[in-house]
């Protein structure tokens, strides 16, 4: 097919160069001058493992341009534009009505929309196309993970497909081609359930995390090993052990805004949405408690802090919602000196989304003469510090691990004090100790 993708983003990218590997001509409609430049220059805008050597290899299947063109021959259209939380706390459409805006003089054209909608939206998508139904319209939502988004393309849990009433069957056929050889189960929903599939189950995701942090916290305060009570409930087949490891909060562009829109959605239809509430409140609380701890441990003047990890998860520059950066920012405020590391972030978006902070290219730079090591973001590489070295160049030895990525112990034997996210504190052994 003759696909266009409206959104050079994690989603449309990812989507799109998979499209192409698959055999399809794909185009991507990219307003972001800069991203369309990297684009035009086969240079990938954002960091996603294998995403640049497929679009490498597929290029030739693969064309780039700023606005939609004539789309007389194009079989069909996805929408991967970003549908972001706006400044009020509800979602901003204004990505998604411009894209459908523009499509409005195509009345036939086939439409599918991959952005996360928030409940409620797709009900309208015909009449924002200008259409009397959606015959030719449908909407097929993303679970994709950012970091494993290639393969998570490949290898999808599920296959959602949201239509109208009046979807016809010559659509249906069209998006089914979409996802032609993929083995997974496929879901065809009213437009609203699939809407709302994507939203819970990322509000059920992060109603995991928070429960599992809080569960950390409350483990620190009894002295308890948190990953001994997480055994322990793993064993129980309705508990199980997936998605509960314990951090320093949530972040990405996804959990955290799902959780405002869900409790946005049931506050329209006067529902008081506790738990959606909830669990937002004890992701930020998490962070805070991060911080709090940090700062008590600090010299209260002069203190100097080696960041490791600034981006929200490890195999992506992505820095929307990163914890890391928010423990960052709060540090920062307090006059805390900052000193960063992260093996994707670029150093002017890091320095612009947390001024006065000092990216380093190395991880040893960033210790230097610091007062606390933060581990902030899993990056792998950050688990294999040789903590003896490291030892000599930090002003104080003290670890605090956001992400429970080092070994307590190997941090103990090398000197360091070591604290992390529900996990006893470890100590060195008393001649060690001595020499501090
Ligand atoms: N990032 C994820 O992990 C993830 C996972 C699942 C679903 N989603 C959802 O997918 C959607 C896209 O997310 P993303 O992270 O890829 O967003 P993104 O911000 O990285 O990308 C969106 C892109 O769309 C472009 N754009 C916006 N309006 C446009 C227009 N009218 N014409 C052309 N280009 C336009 C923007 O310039 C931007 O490059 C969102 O709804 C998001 O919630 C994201």
């Amino acid at each position: 097919m003759r696909i266009s993708v409206v959104g050079a983003g994690y989603v449309g990218l990812v989507t799109g160069v998979n499209l192409a590997a698959d055999g399809h001509a794909v185009t991507f409609i990219e307003r972001a001058e800069e991203r369309l430049a990297d684009l035009a220059a086969g240079r990938m805008p954002i960091e996603e493992p294998g995403l640049a050597e497929a679009y490498a290899a597929n290029a030739d299947r693969i064309s780039v341009r700023p606005e939609l063109g004539d789309l007389s021959s194009m079989d069909l259209v996805l929408i991967a534009v970003g549908t972001p939380i706006g400044e009020a706390g509800d979602p901003d459409l204004s990505q998604l009505r411009s894209a459908l805006d523009a499509l409005r003089a195509w009345p036939e054209l086939d439409v599918s929309v991959r952005s996360t909608l928030p409940p409620g939206t797709s009900a309208r998508l015909p009449a924002m196309l200008d259409r009397t139904n959606g015959e030719h319209v449908s909407t097929n939502p993303e679970f994709l993970r950012q970091g494993s988004a290639m393969s998570d393309h490949r290898h999808p849990t599920r296959i959602v497909i949201g239509t109208y009433p009046e979807t016809g069957d010559a659509h249906r056929a069209k998006v089914e081609a979409l996802f032609g050889g993929l083995d997974a189960p496929r879901l065809y929903v009213d437009v609203a359930a699939a809407e709302l599939i994507k939203n819970v189950a990322n509000g059920f995701l992060a109603l995991k995390l928070s429960f599992v942090n809080e569960v950390a916290a409350l483990s620190e305060e009894y002295g308890v090993e948190v990953q001994s009570v997480l055994d322990g409930i793993a064993l129980d087949p309705r508990i199980g052990s997936t998605y509960m490891r314990p951090g320093l909060g949530f972040g990405g562009s996804c959990l955290p805004k799902e959780l405002q829109v869900l409790a946005a959605a049931g506050r329209r239809q006067g529902l008081p949405m506790h738990l959606a509430r909830a669990v937002s409140q004890v992701n930020i609380e998490q962070q805070d408690r991060f911080v709090r701890r940090i700062q008590a441990e600090l010299p209260r003047k002069g203190a100097r802090v080696g960041l490791l990890g600034l981006s929200f998860k490890a195999d992506t520059d992505d820095l929307r919602g990163s914890p890391a950066l928010h423990v960052a920012r709060r540090l920062l405020d307090a006059g805390v000196q900052v000193v960063a590391h992260d093996p994707a972030v670029h150093v002017d978006r890091a320095e612009a989304a947390a001024p006065g902070i000092l990216m380093v290219q190395d991880p040893m730079a960033a210790i230097d003469d610091a007062d606390a090591v933060i581990i902030g973001t899993e990056w792998p590489t950050y688990a294999s510090i040789d903590w003896a070295a490291a030892r000599g160049r930090v002003r104080f030895p003290l670890i605090f691990d956001g992400r429970n990525l080092v070994d307590p112990g190997a941090a103990a034997a090398a000197g360091f004090l070591y604290r992390g996210i529900g996990r006893l504190s470890a100590e060195p052994a008393p001649a060690e100790a001595a020499r501090r």
